[in-house]
């Protein structure tokens, strides 16, 4: 009997950009399947409703089959726990992600030690980009084409220039 092998990539996705994108693409090629897990911040308040971050990322990874995206209500290490994930995946760009993830990590392990934390390295060409990038340039109405999905770039820019938020 074969065990598929699940990862879950957790992450705000406020909104989702190429860089994400790019990790959740790689993590697709290493796992057999993948739920990528709008889940929140305590420490950030957000700028998409859950509903609008969970339809951006159904929209760019309609491509990739093995994807699919789940909303987290409670802790991450629960959610791993009863899907029976064996990782949880994070993309690190720079080693000024590298203590924070690395205090999650440790902690997700505490709680739930059956599954790992797998960091992906970030490509050099995303290294800079993150949400609050894009939504910042997007804010002074500056092009944010290099930084999103075509297929979702303009959603993105009509939110954020009108900057309304329901939840
Ligand atoms: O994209 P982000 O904001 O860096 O993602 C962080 C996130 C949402 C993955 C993290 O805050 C999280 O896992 N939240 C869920 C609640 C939880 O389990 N918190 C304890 C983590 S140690």
């Amino acid at each position: 009997m074969t065990t598929e092998k699940l990862a879950v990539c957790p992450g705000s996705f406020d909104p989702v950009t190429l860089g994400h994108i790019d990790i959740i693409n790689r993590a697709s090629k290493l796992f057999d399947r993948v739920i990528v897990l709008v889940s929140i911040n305590a420490a950030k308040t957000y700028s998409f409703t859950t509903a609008e971050r969970v339809k951006m990322l159904e929209t760019v990874t309609k491509g990739i089959p093995n994807v699919e995206i789940d909303v987290l209500e409670g802790l991450l290490a629960d959610y791993v726990r009863e899907k029976k994930a064996i990782a949880i995946v994070k993309g690190l760009r720079a080693v000024s992600d590298f203590e924070y993830e690395f205090q999650m990590a440790l902690a997700n392990k505490k709680l739930y030690a059956d599954a790992e934390t797998v960091f992906l390295t970030t490509s050099a060409e995303n290294m800079y980009l993150s949400s609050s990038v894009v939504k910042q340039i997007a804010s002074f109405g500056g092009d944010i084409s290099h930084f999103v999905s075509p297929s979702i770039l303009y959603d993105i820019k009509d939110r954020l220039t009108k900057q309304v938020k329901t939840d």
